[in-house]
């Protein structure tokens, strides 16, 4: 299949936002100048943060790549037989590797959707888009720029009574405070018809021991991705902080079920950002919160769900219960 087919394949959207999505400036000085010190992890993938992240799933200790991506090729011709969609929509697609497998299975099964893939990273998007084109002659692709934590109203979707399969992958739920995932879910709910569904992964409980290692590997990537963070606000804010005075820390947190990730100050100093015109003093010890990543018992998935419009269709769990992939509809 030529470029230029392949173009004629590919429609790109811009989508703008429906609500104001909050920028660094007030993030850092929200969560930054005072006690206790957190920032949402967006910040995590710039070019550097993002082939990080590409080098953490890679590693031995990061499973929940490759384990919803052996649960995704073991599950998707059930999905795609249930679900017979017209339309497959995923949200933060990155590069589209794990979607191949549903995909495939609907090649196999001459179910020919079209992909609409909405990713912050449009170049990464379209690369994925491309190749996916060449590989499946039937398949279009309306690829969505933009971020959809800024909501989704306005994807420019195709109102054409077609069946929708949404996609929320890779446990990136879990980057969310209980209300705002419950809140998502409403969202993308908010988008359903009867018939459509919604294939959520979702990482779980598991022993510590495997948790943390997951978070902080032996090679150090998942160390270098927590400090980046350090560049970027130096970088955006005109900031002054010292990268060499913070260590990686991992942890899970038991009784909130979840990974904290944690960049603790090895020495007392000050801080200053120009963009803020103000700055902070850190102890020796204090630590800034970067990251969380929940990790669900089945009883919290339930208990997630019942918190929104959704019900669940099909629970696909991985062994030894690793990783859950649900596939829900609207209640
Ligand atoms: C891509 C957000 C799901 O929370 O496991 C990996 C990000 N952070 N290692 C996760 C991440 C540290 C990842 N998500």
């Amino acid at each position: 299949m030529s470029d230029s087919s392949n173009r004629a394949r590919l429609v790109h959207h811009e989508v703008s936002p429906t609500r104001r999505v909050s920028g660094v400036i007030d993030d850092a000085r929200e969560g930054l100048l005072q006690p206790p010190r957190v920032l949402p992890p967006k910040y995590f993938y710039d070019d550097h943060g993002s082939q990080l992240f590409e080098a953490i799933c890679d590693t031995p200790e990061y499973y929940p790549t490759r384990t919803e991506d052996a649960l995704l090729a073991e599950a998707s011709a059930a999905i795609i037989e249930r679900v017979a969609p017209d339309h497959l929509i995923e949200l933060g697609s990155g590069s589209s590797k794990k979607t191949r497998h549903l995909i495939a299975a609907c090649d196999a099964a001459g179910v020919t959707p079209r992909y609409w893939p909405f990713e912050v990273s449009s170049q990464i998007m379209l690369d994925a888009a491309d190749t996916l084109m060449r590989d499946y002659p039937w398949l279009n692709v309306d690829a969505m720029s933009g971020d959809y934590t800024g909501g989704l109203a306005n994807l420019p979707l195709a109102e054409d009574g077609g069946r929708r399969l949404f996609l929320f992958l890779g446990g990136t739920l879990g980057n969310f405070e209980p209300d705002a995932a419950a809140a998502m879910l409403d969202e993308i709910g908010a988008l359903m018809n009867p018939g459509d569904a919604l294939l959520l992964g979702l990482d779980r409980v598991k022993d510590r021991h495997t948790l943390e290692a997951a978070y902080d590997d032996a090679a150090g990537h998942t160390a270098a991705f927590n400090r980046n963070v350090i560049n970027v606000l130096n970088r955006e804010l005109g900031g002054n902080m010292p990268e060499a005075a913070y260590r990686h820390r991992a942890v899970f947190n038991e009784d909130a079920e979840r990974i904290e990730m944690w960049l603790i100050a090895e020495h007392d100093h000050e801080i200053y950002f120009q963009a803020l015109d103000a700055g902070f003093s850190m102890q020796a010890g204090e630590g800034i919160m970067t990251e969380i990543s929940r990790k669900f018992t089945e009883r919290a998935i339930d208990e997630l769900l019942a918190r929104t419009d959704l019900a669940i269709m099909s629970h696909f769990e991985a062994p030894e219960q690793a990783y859950s992939l649900i596939l829900a509809t609207r209640a």
